[in-house]
């Protein structure tokens, strides 16, 4: 692939990001720029009772006006809904996430709806808006996602069946504050599963079609922040060094992919997360080796860039050696930090995995990709091996 004679490209990526130990606990003075006074918390049951909430509100004081966590593992159109009617009644004014993927696309969906008024259902396209949104403040608790710094939200819409991809420049979060004691408490699955979706976010932003220098080089390091330091992550959840870098890797994964794409690879994952309840980012690091094998040939130059962070392209290597030895790398990364190897581990079974391939021909991550996805069955072959 490379860069074609007629490259161009916009690099937008307008979230400040504050970084360090404690930095949570001064989310009242650092949202103070963005205008709002009347806060809403967005988060979960699980951060709640993981005790991560508490020293938030407190912070906040009397500028928290209520605090919403009436939130699945997927997020739903409804679950939008219901937070953006939580807010208004409130009369919130800014919008403070605290959690993973779902509790920040939640927020983000309900940034729009406190703005604009309606459904989220009323929005079914992307770049819809004409205005910025009601300011997010984002305060992740797993790394992975990156929806901290980009304009996507991942919405289930049980209507159809299918999760949305609610893509929106004018909802982008204004600031991420990222604290490495946030995310201590992950446990080893789902700190390999969040760092996969990371890793995932990285190779992807490198292999779609409107890859360019700025997220290359955020990807670039991303993969290597990951292989050095997820690893340490998932033998010692309380290595804040190891933590913090696996944070700053997922951002730099995110802004890279937010701008650039992603590929078949989330396109399956989406797919199969709408259909069996795979959480994502586990169903990313299963099918990501497969899926580099499907697009080898398309892209040995990228895959190259891959090896090259993961130190095993060894001299003499030519692009699609290197690129082979970037797809073994990925196969022993994922064994190492102990992460699902198969779809039936997380209980897929072979009928799934056919509705999954015909859904991910309408997913729009697949437009991206760098091979040209042809057939429903192409996408089924990949499952089948990871089955
Ligand atoms: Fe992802």
């Amino acid at each position: 692939m490379g860069y074609d004679s007629d490259l161009s490209f916009n690099y937008f990526g307008p979230t400040k990001i504050i970084f360090g130990i404690d930095s949570s606990k001064d989310v009242e003075i650092e949202m103070g720029p963005y205008g709002g006074t009347k806060a809403v918390v967005v988060t979960d049951e699980g951060i709640i009772k993981a005790g991560l909430i508490d020293h938030i509100v407190k912070a906040l004081g009397t500028k928290c006006v209520g605090v919403f966590s009436d939130i699945p593992q997927d997020t739903g159109v409804e679950v939008v809904d219901a937070g953006a009617a939580f807010a208004k009644k409130n009369g919130a004014d800014i919008v403070v996430s605290v959690g993973g993927g779902s509790v920040i696309d939640t927020a983000k969906g309900m940034c729009m709806i406190i703005t604009e008024g309606g459904s989220l259902r009323d929005f079914n396209g992307v770049q819809l808006l004409s205005r910025p949104q009601t300011p997010h403040v984002v305060i992740p608790t797993t790394a992975g996602t990156g929806s901290e710094v980009t304009n996507v939200a991942v919405i289930m819409d049980k209507q159809m069946g299918q999760k949305r991809l609610i893509v929106e420049h004018f909802n982008i979060p204004r600031l991420a504050i990222l604290d490495p004691k946030m995310t201590a408490k992950l446990p080893k699955l789902m700190t390999a599963g969040t760092g996969m979706d990371a890793m995932t976010h990285a190779v992807e932003a490198l292999h779609a079609m409107p890859h360019e220098p700025i997220t290359d080089g955020l990807a670039i390091h991303a993969i290597r922040l990951l292989s050095r330091y997820l690893p340490l992550c998932v033998a010692n959840g309380n290595d804040l060094v190891a933590r913090g870098q696996v944070q700053i890797a997922a951002t730099m994964a995110g802004w890279a992919f937010g701008l650039s794409g992603v590929g078949n690879i989330h396109a399956l994952a989406h797919s199969i997360g709408a259909v069996a309840h795979v959480p994502h980012g586990i169903a990313n690091g299963i099918l990501i080796a497969e899926c580099m094998e499907f697009n080898i040939e398309s892209c040995p130059e990228e895959y190259a860039l891959v090896a090259e962070a993961f130190g095993v392209r060894e001299k003499g290597m030519d692009d699609m050696d290197a690129a082979k030895a970037a797809i073994a790398a990925m196969r022993a990364f994922t064994k190492k930090i102990g992460h699902p190897q198969k779809l039936s581990e997380m209980k897929v079974k072979e009928n799934d995995i056919v509705k999954a391939a015909e859904l991910s021909l309408g997913d729009g991550a697949i437009l991206n990709n760098p091979r040209l996805v042809l057939d429903a069955s192409e996408m089924l072959g990949i499952y089948k091996k990871v089955l």
